[in-house]
């Protein structure tokens, strides 16, 4: 099995840092019987989404090399706690420059507290400072406000949304 990304570009200062007992790594695929997308449910709706539809999904991010590094933080009894992405996105400005996007940060409402999340985000910040990129930026509710300005994080931009109606139409991959 092939991982996500090299497992060492997660700064081994982050990983000390946990509780016994617990790891941070790259998404597997065989995180779907380990409560991964239990703990994306405390960010938003998942919706139903069988073991096979998960392995496409991953299969498919695995494919788009060097875009998404997904993680996450599993405790000492094997469950995942903890998830964070980072998205890579490479520009035309600042000289053909790398952005990353943090997107879908959550902790088990159980695991919430330990210090897990600043530990994701600080993950994150690694890798994305391991594979160039110049900064990270990320959206966030008023409520976290303060939490993402613990992990280092500066309020600087107004985040706009255009949710369209209707259900989204099939997926189209582009690529000829
Ligand atoms: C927001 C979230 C990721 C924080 O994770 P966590 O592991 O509970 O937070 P941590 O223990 O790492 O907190 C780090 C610091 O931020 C503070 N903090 C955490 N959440 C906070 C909040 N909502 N408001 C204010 N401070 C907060 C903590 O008190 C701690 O401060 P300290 O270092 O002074 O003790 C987690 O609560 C969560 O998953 N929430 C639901 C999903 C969500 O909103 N995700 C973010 C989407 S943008």
């Amino acid at each position: 099995m092939t991982l996500l990304f090299p497992e060492d570009w997660i700064p081994q200062a982050v990983k000390t840092k946990l509780p016994d007992g617990y790891q941070i790594r790259p998404l597997d695929s065989n995180d779907y019987n380990r409560g991964f997308l239990q703990v994306l449910a405390v960010l938003t709706t998942v919706g139903e989404i069988s073991e096979r539809r998960f392995q496409e999904q991953y299969e498919y991010i695995k494919r788009a090399r060097d875009t998404y590094y997904l993680i996450v933080v599993e405790n000492d009894q094997g469950r995942i706690v903890g998830c964070g992405t980072l998205l890579v996105e490479r520009k035309f400005i600042h000289t053909c420059g790398l952005v990353g996007h943090i997107e879908d940060i959550a902790i088990a409402k159980s695991e919430q507290g330990k210090k897990l999340g600043l530990r994701i985000i600080d993950a994150l910040d690694g890798i994305a400072k391991e594979i160039g990129c110049y900064k990270n930026t990320l959206a966030c509710a008023e409520h976290n406000q303060i939490f993402y300005e613990k992990c280092g994080y500066k309020r600087n931009s107004l985040e706009m949304g255009h949710y369209f109606q209707g259900p989204p139409s099939p997926i189209r991959n582009a690529r000829i």
